[in-house]
């Protein structure tokens, strides 16, 4: 009896156990969207100014195919996140947001987001844009970098936070490429301006480290590229597609 009860007992502590630890062991949607998309769609998914509401949307809503590839590849300011969230973050998050504030539509399974993954992978696949950057551009722009933007980024990418963002793992950095270029040239609140104080070959190759570094993954930008953003024109470079990367030996 004494031994049976035991056995009862250790097997209720298992489950229990079991039960706690399994949720923070799965993608979870609400956290993932408190980390990667609340700053613009606000926490209550209502949007603010620039940031359409999630409540609502039709996109939110409509056809989980058109959706999974519209966050995958991102458009405008809304950043991609391919390279930021695996399948099944991407599945949770999105789950999430078509079952919370009110809306009411079916979550998204995983197998979903790995199938459109790889459609749209193959799609930009055949179209590389070529850049034209020296064959050590990587060390070249990590150097930039030190002594140009690791005094608040950090040499890491981490950041500080609550006064410099992490540049590392961000999906704005690994977005749209046009966005990243205006940023360093124009500035923006606490973010000094560099388009006055560097060349367009040294933004491409800051531009091409930040997107690139720390297992941050996008593509690269020329100096061209950056004269085009300059005079106010827009690139042709989204969805981001990964390329090789010459002078990382890969
Ligand atoms: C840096 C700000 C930013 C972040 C972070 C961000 N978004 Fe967006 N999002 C936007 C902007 C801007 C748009 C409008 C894009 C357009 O239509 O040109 C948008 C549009 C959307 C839309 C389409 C809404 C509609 O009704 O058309 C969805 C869905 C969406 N975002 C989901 C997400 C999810 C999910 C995340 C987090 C994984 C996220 N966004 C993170 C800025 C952001
Ligand atoms: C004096 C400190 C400082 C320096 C130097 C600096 N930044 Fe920033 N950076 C900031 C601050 C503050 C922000 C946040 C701006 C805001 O609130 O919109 C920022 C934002 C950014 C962002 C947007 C991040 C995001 O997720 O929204 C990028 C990208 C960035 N900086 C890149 C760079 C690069 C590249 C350099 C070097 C060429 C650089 N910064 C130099 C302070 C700095």
């Amino acid at each position: 009896m004494v031994v049976d009860l035991r056995r009862t007992l250790w097997v209720a502590f298992a489950l229990g156990c079991a039960a706690l630890l399994s949720p923070a062991l799965a993608a979870d949607g609400p956290d993932l969207y408190g980390v990667h998309c609340a700053a613009c769609h606000q926490p209550d998914g209502e949007g603010l100014g620039a940031f359409p509401a999630l409540v609502g949307s039709e996109r939110v809503l409509g056809d989980p195919h058109a959706l999974t590839a519209f966050v995958l590849d991102g458009m405008g300011q809304m950043p991609a996140f391919r390279n930021v969230l695996e399948d099944e973050e991407l599945a949770a998050v999105l789950s999430h947001v078509r079952t919370s504030f009110g809306n009411d539509a079916e979550p998204i399974e995983v197998d979903l987001v790995a199938e459109v993954r790889a459609e749209n992978e193959a799609d930009t696949e055949t179209d590389p844009v070529e850049v034209d950057l020296p064959e050590d551009w990587f060390e070249l722009g990590e150097q930039l970098f030190l002594s140009n933007c690791a005094a608040c980024h950090q040499a890491s990418g981490e950041g500080l936070p609550g006064a410099f963002p992490a540049l590392a793992g961000s999906a704005y950095v690994q977005g749209n490429a046009d966005e990243v270029i205006r940023l360093v040239l124009h500035g923006r609140a606490g973010m000094p301006a560099f388009g006055g104080s560097l060349e367009n070959l040294q933004i491409a190759l800051i531009v091409s480290y930040v997107r690139n570094a720390w297992e941050n993954e996008a593509h690269e930008v020329d100096a061209a590229m950056v004269e085009t953003v300059r005079g106010g024109g827009d690139l042709e470079l989204e969805p981001t597609t990964p390329t090789t990367r010459p002078g990382a030996g890969n």
